[in-house]
């Protein structure tokens, strides 16, 4: 075919206009997803409509870009689009088979991609393509929602917007909702957008910059409207005795609270916790209808997954007995879970997922807060958020109306759907320490950084606790974000403060799992030059200070009932005998006998206790850069940048150890392969006859 430059530069147009539309549709998502007001994390989505080339054809097509499934609006990006083509997401209206069968349309739409497609397209696509509007947001606002969830909230819509925004009756999203929204578009060409029952809100616009504005529109009328009609006090008024402990002791209650309800939250699989004592949710439980509106649920679909579709609330005021707590809450936990599964039996089918668990993933417990629960700590964080939305959509709704979210029945058909379940199958296999929670002292620096950087790749959440703690945060952020290391300070040789640094993990992720004993350092003399200060230091950091943290983290072990890994970073050292060396030996003697006494009182518990031996560790270390390496390396007549292969060649394997062969060990010792062995400790020394155990 010759060559057609008015071809070229219409096929150039068509690809300017593409680019404008997808830049257009993220600008908007991200600005509307940066709020959490307008819509929760993960939830909702945006689309908008226009034409491309089709590459094989040259010919314009239309076009629907719309958030894939996953992802959030605040970070979208052009990866998370799913693309399709607009005449073929339409042209299965013909298709269609009817409600009852709605689900077969999301396989449909794989038929529907432009190329590749892009993200993997939702179960909201249907309604982004069907509505006949170019732009179109489907937003989980939490006032959209407390009009959706009131029992009156068709008649509150039309009181509210007028005939600008029609209602709609609630609908599992999916190809049916989509119809029905484009019905009552087509319908109303007055209106800009719709309330959906029991769910959320979907708008529309000619331009992207309408639909965004509409959306704000919507949002911020609903807002102003239960702002200015709402009851005093929605939740009632002040129960007595349920008002928020003062800061310091909430901390210190829902620290000593954490672990027992950790246990609870993992009976059926383990979880990491997230605490949160926002003002939203301290005053919902001082309110006296908390009760019960806890028990009505969370309401929108996105919820039901990630908070269960119910809480479980501690009955009891925040100054009551902790002992008395304790067993409250065994027995809440108990019927939670009977209730759980009968609300399992009364809905399930047989074509059902299996039971995901019985217990619960959000714990409210009056005047100290509200701790959740997930699969890592950024689900729990999210859950957490979630519940929060809850509350909001709550207050707001009581406020003007009642409560009424939708019924147990649609509730159990979103949180055991088919094509959730799908998705979760779909999910990666979890890494070998996920939901773990590990705190490793003297993790700042040397082995103890190397071991936190290398359990956080495995999976797990850990806690960075080292003398400084600007250091120990720095190390925690080299790591990650602080849903997978946070740094807290900690002198392992002071009690209070290893409890203080205790209680913050556990405030962090919810408990702890896996505890390792590393900080140290090393005064390296002979006996005569030894002053008692040396030896005091010595054995207050290692021995005083591997018992108090041990001590300290077997409490939460033990209230947790979820077994537990304590490691110990010994030393060659503890089994050699060198000259010059009394108190660092002696004391990392200790270390290795405080291995064998606890692994013989922990396993009870099911708490395995094993040391690790290294050798010769000079990169990294900060024993060897302050000053010991270089008087070893002057003993030995070599350059100091030589040491570690000096030292090398006097091990048997002539190779040099390093921190990540430390922090190797931890792993093999702690992710699940050696799960029968106690009590043992692994030479990482790259093979020292002298050091061999017998
Ligand atoms: N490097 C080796 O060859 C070697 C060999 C055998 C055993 N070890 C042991 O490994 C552990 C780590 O040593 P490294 O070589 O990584 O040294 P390092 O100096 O690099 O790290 C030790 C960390 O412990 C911290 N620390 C010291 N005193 C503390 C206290 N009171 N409370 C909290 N944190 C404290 C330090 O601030 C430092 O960050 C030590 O127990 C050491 O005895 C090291
Ligand atoms: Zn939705």
């Amino acid at each position: 075919m010759p060559h057609d430059p008015a071809r070229d530069s219409a096929q150039d147009t068509a690809r300017d206009t593409a680019h404008e539309v997808v830049r257009d549709l993220l600008t908007r998502s991200n600005a509307l997803g940066a709020d959490p007001r307008f819509t929760n994390y993960a939830g909702g989505n945006t689309s908008a409509k226009g034409t491309a080339t089709d590459p094989v054809t040259g010919a314009e097509v239309e076009l629907l870009w719309v958030k894939g499934s996953g992802g959030d609006l605040g970070t979208l990006t052009e990866d998370g689009l799913a693309v399709l083509r607009l005449d073929r997401v339409r042209a299965l209206t013909g298709v269609y088979p009817g409600v009852e069968r709605e689900d077969e349309m999301v396989a449909a739409f794989d038929f529907c991609l432009h190329g590749k497609g892009g993200a993997a397209p939702s179960i909201d696509t249907a309604m982004h393509a069907l509505v006949g509007a170019a732009h179109v947001d489907h937003l989980h606002p939490d006032a959209g929602i407390a009009l959706a969830c009131a029992a009156d909230g068709e008649e509150l819509t039309a009181k509210v917007f007028g005939d600008k925004v029609v209602w709609v009756p609630w609908r599992r999203p999916g190809f049916q909702l989509g119809l029905d929204i484009a019905a009552i578009e087509a319908a109303n060409p007055q209106a800009v957008g719709t309330v959906l029952g029991g769910h959320g809100i979907t708008a529309w616009g000619g331009t992207s910059e309408e639909a965004e504005a509409n959306s704000r529109w919507i949002i911020e009328t609903a807002e102003r409207f239960l702002a200015e009609n709402s009851v005093a006090e929605p939740f009632g008024p002040l129960l007595d005795g349920y008002a928020p402990l003062p800061r310091a002791e909430r901390r210190a209650r829902a620290a000593a609270l954490a672990p027992v309800l950790r246990g609870i939250a993992s009976h059926d699989r383990p979880q990491v916790g997230h605490f949160s004592d926002a003002d939203v949710v301290l005053d919902f439980l001082a309110r006296e209808q908390h009760p019960r509106l806890a028990a009505l649920g969370t309401s929108c679909p996105d919820h039901f997954l990630r908070t269960k579709v119910k809480p479980l609330v501690l009955d009891l005021p925040p100054t009551a007995d902790l002992e008395r707590v304790t067993a409250r809450l065994a027995e809440l936990h108990e019927a939670y879970r009977r209730d759980y599964q009968a609300y399992y039996d009364r809905h399930a089918t047989p074509g059902s997922p299996a039971i995901r668990g019985a217990d619960p993933l959000v714990v409210l417990v009056p005047g100290v807060g509200m701790f959740t629960y997930g699969k890592d700590a950024q689900t729990a964080r999210v859950a957490g958020e979630f519940y929060v939305n809850a509350v909001n959509v709550m207050r707001g709704a009581e406020g003007v109306s009642t409560y009424a979210p939708i019924d147990e029945a649609e509730k159990f058909r979103i949180e055991y759907w088919a094509l959730e379940e799908a998705k979760l199958a779909r999910l990666p296999r979890p890494r070998p320490l996920a939901t773990r929670i590990a705190l490793v002292t003297g993790a700042a620096s040397g082995i103890g950084k190397a071991i936190a950087t290398r359990l956080a790749a495995e999976g797990a959440c850990v806690v960075v606790a080292d003398l400084d703690l600007e250091k120990a945060q720095a190390a925690a952020a080299a790591i990650g974000s602080t849903d997978v290391a946070v740094g807290v300070a900690a002198d392992v040789s002071d009690a209070a403060a290893v409890a203080a640094a205790v209680d913050e993990a556990v405030l962090a992720f919810g408990g702890l799992d896996l505890v390792v004993n590393n900080a140290g350092l090393s005064i390296s003399k002979p006996l005569l030059e030894t002053t008692e200060a040396d030896w005091d230091l010595q054995h207050d950091v290692m021995a005083k200070g591997s018992f108090l943290v041990s001590q300290a983290t077997a409490r939460v072990l033990i209230a947790q009932g979820l077994g537990g890994d304590v490691v110990y970073i010994s030393s060659k050292n503890s089994v050699f005998a060198g000259p010059n060396n009394i108190a660092y030996s002696a004391v990392k003697a200790d270390q290795a006998h405080q291995v064998r006494l606890l692994a013989a009182e922990l396993g009870e518990h099911g708490i395995k206790v094993n040391g690790i031996n290294p050798d010769g560790v000079v990169r990294g270390s900060g024993i060897f850069a302050g000053g010991w390496g270089a008087k070893r390396a002057a003993v030995y007549g070599v350059p100091e940048e030589e040491l570690g292969a000096y030292y090398a060649q006097r091990t048997l394997l002539k190779r040099e150890v390093l921190p990540e062969h430390v922090a190797a060990a931890v792993v093999v010792l702690t992710a699940g392969e050696l799960s029968h062995t106690t009590g043992l400790h692994i030479p990482v020394d790259a093979g020292v006859a002298a050091a061999f155990l017998r």
